[in-house]
């Protein structure tokens, strides 16, 4: 009898997904596993939505972005809002997902995800259900791995960007922000500022001054330089201010706008001194192809779920040490996100280098 492993992905798409569910199905079907591709995360679970996979229809499939399966940032198994607080998924839907996994004899589950997806998966496990995680995020902001796949892209993207926003700055005289994703965590905007030589980055993890930044941008103009580059994480914020988004009733704050807020509050503060634009990146860093660096991440992860489920290490996510695949807990790999500290390497290389920095 073939074994019939189970694949979803959940949470906001990331380049690389596809690779993960390539690799994994490719290297199963050659331990004779049978497949399973749930569509649109546990939704799929829930109303019996899934396409059988096999070598042959995801041969091809690994450099293209989003996810043949889909994929829903919410819906029934929401069981995380912001960076803290757990819901519990009704018991209800738990116990109709694991009757229809039972249904379709499916022993094992790979679970691709972010924090969200994966505390949603952790209350599946302790239902009993035989899954394994795949860390999944753009953000980056996962504990227990060293990387995620689809942040690489995302900071290539991000450091084009700044590439070709920095000519036309310094044409112009112009100070331009550039919003990049990152909810809770600034690595996309670090790491981009500091690859394409931002002046500025403005991350959530440390609140920013008005009055420092406006220091800031004067004291440039002072010793010549009359443009600035500054890098915003969607999620930065000013000291004593909240973050700025859309309210999306239940659902998480729908981000963007604050490179739009800086713009206007720094008018207000200093009237026509500065000239400014600013750049919403949004959704463009986290679609299309996931670059080599993500493939082979991807690649890593889908073949380690594999290797995973062969030695039982369910209740596991795959996560990257270095060199080597480790299993982690998926309760400890959910327990807090990973936020950039003012000892972050890249923090501290950026601080040398005199980038302002809140
Ligand atoms: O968590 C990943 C992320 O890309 C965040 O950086 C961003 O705020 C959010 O997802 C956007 O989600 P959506 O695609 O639902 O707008």
């Amino acid at each position: 009898m073939f074994k019939k492993i189970g694949i979803l992905s959940g949470g906001g798409d990331v380049q690389g997904i596809n690779a993960v569910i390539a690799s994994a199905v490719i290297y199963g079907s050659k331990l004779n596993y049978k497949f399973i591709g749930f569509e649109k995360s546990w939704e799929g679970v829930l109303d019996m939505k899934y396409l059988e996979l096999d070598s042959s229809n995801v041969r091809g499939i690994s450099h293209l972005g989003g996810t043949i399966l889909h994929s829903v940032n919410k819906g029934r198994f929401d069981a995380k809002i912001g960076s803290g607080d757990v819901n519990k998924i009704d018991k209800d839907i738990l116990n109709l997902a694991k009757e229809n996994l039972k249904k379709l004899e499916i022993e094992a589950l790979i679970v691709i995800g972010g924090d969200g997806t994966l505390t949603g998966a952790l209350q599946m496990s302790d239902k009993g259900v035989n899954l394994v995680g795949v860390p999944k995020t753009i953000d980056n902001d996962l504990q227990s791995t060293d990387e995620t796949f689809g942040f690489n892209t995302a900071v290539s993207v991000a450091v084009d960007a700044l590439d070709r926003i920095h000519t036309t700055a310094v044409s112009h005289d112009r100070v331009m922000f550039i919003e990049t994703m990152g909810r809770h965590a600034g690595w996309i905007a670090l790491y981009s500022g500091l690859a394409g030589g931002a002046d500025g980055i403005l991350i959530p993890e440390k609140e920013f001054s008005y009055d420092e930044l406006l220091k800031f941008l004067r004291w440039r103009k002072t010793i010549g330089r009359n443009y600035s580059v500054v890098v915003v994480s969607e999620g930065a914020h000013a000291k004593n201010e909240t973050i700025s988004g859309t309210d999306m009733g239940a659902a998480e704050l729908k981000l963007s706008g604050i490179s739009e807020q800086i713009m206007q509050r720094l008018e207000i503060m200093a009237p026509s001194e500065f000239e400014m634009r600013n750049v919403v990146l949004g959704h463009i860093q986290r679609g299309g192809s996931p670059n080599a660096e993500d493939r082979n991440l991807a690649k890593i992860y889908g073949t380690a779920a594999i290797d995973a489920i062969q030695k039982k290490k369910f209740g596991h996510m795959v996560s990257l040490k270095g060199d080597r695949v480790e299993y982690v807990k998926i309760k400890d790999a959910v327990k807090k996100l990973k936020l950039v500290t003012e000892d972050s390497l890249a923090f501290q290389t950026a601080k040398k280098l005199g980038v302002f920095l809140g």
